[in-house]
């Protein structure tokens, strides 16, 4: 079934909403609009994306009907430095929405995967343009199958219910809502407070033991916490403190 634009339309009066119901990438589209002037919670949604794209240039599989594939148009008075806080409050924002609307827990892996029982049920992709950031959010719903050969094994929403569908317009009506809460946290309270959320939701800034991308090919450590600019901590084998920037991070099992 299509989303009922309708209905998100009437719950989300304040957004301009552009629907597609098959598009290339919603990223693209939304894009170009935030170059031609459109205005802070512009949204471009989509019931099928036929080349989604994920983050480091991967595939997002963009399923029809059933997921949610938006790029929100944001406009923040950021500090040059600000983007990798954006990045974390997109995540908090799509696992608070998605906590509120289907009582899953999620846990949060540095920078912004959202994962639902160790598996991968969001991903997001935040672009800074000219004067804008455009945030590409992809949710799993209601998939009954996702591929099986992803870098991270992935679920969805309604696979981690025990089969149980949910509502996609009052999922992504809660995402909107969740952005707006958080991005009125970061204006009113500073970044501390989105580092602060950060680390209390996810269980991969402190004391995790990780694989992450080092100079020289991966390397493991332990996690000591975010830098003032949202970057990962790591003492690794060596004992070296080290600072995660790119490439993110998997746990390491060994
Ligand atoms: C990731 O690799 O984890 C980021 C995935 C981001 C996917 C979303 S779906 C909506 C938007 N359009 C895209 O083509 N990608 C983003």
């Amino acid at each position: 079934m299509p989303f009922d634009i309708a209905s998100i339309r009437e719950r989300r009066p304040e957004n301009h909403i552009y629907y597609f119901q098959t598009i290339g990438s919603t990223m693209t589209e939304a894009a170009r609009l935030a170059a031609s002037g459109a205005a802070h919670g512009t949204i471009v949604l989509a019931d099928e994306q036929t080349a989604g794209v994920g983050r480091f240039g991967r595939q997002w599989h963009s399923e029809a009907g059933a997921g949610i594939y938006c790029s929100v148009i944001m406009r923040l008075k950021l500090p040059p430095n600000g983007l990798p806080i954006v990045t974390l409050l997109l995540g908090l924002a799509t696992a608070e929405a998605i906590q509120r609307t289907t009582n899953l827990s999620c846990d949060l892996r540095w920078p912004n995967d959202v994962l639902v029982n160790e598996r991968k049920a969001a991903g997001i992709l935040a672009q800074l343009n000219e004067d804008s950031i455009v945030a590409g959010i992809g949710i799993n719903v209601n998939q009954t199958s996702l591929p099986e050969n992803l870098r991270t094994p992935a679920t969805s929403l309604r696979l981690a219910a025990g089969g149980h569908p949910f509502s996609r317009e009052s999922l992504l009506v809660a995402l909107v809502d969740s952005l707006d809460e958080f991005t009125a946290t970061l204006t009113e309270r500073g970044p501390e407070s989105i580092l602060r959320a950060f680390t209390a939701a996810s269980s991969y800034v402190t004391h995790r033991r990780i694989v992450f991308e080092g100079n020289q090919g991966p390397k493991k450590g332990i996690t000591l916490g975010l830098d003032g600019n949202g970057f990962l901590k790591v003492r690794d084998e060596s004992g070296l403190v080290q600072t995660v920037y790119t490439g993110g991070v998997r746990p390491d099992f060994s």
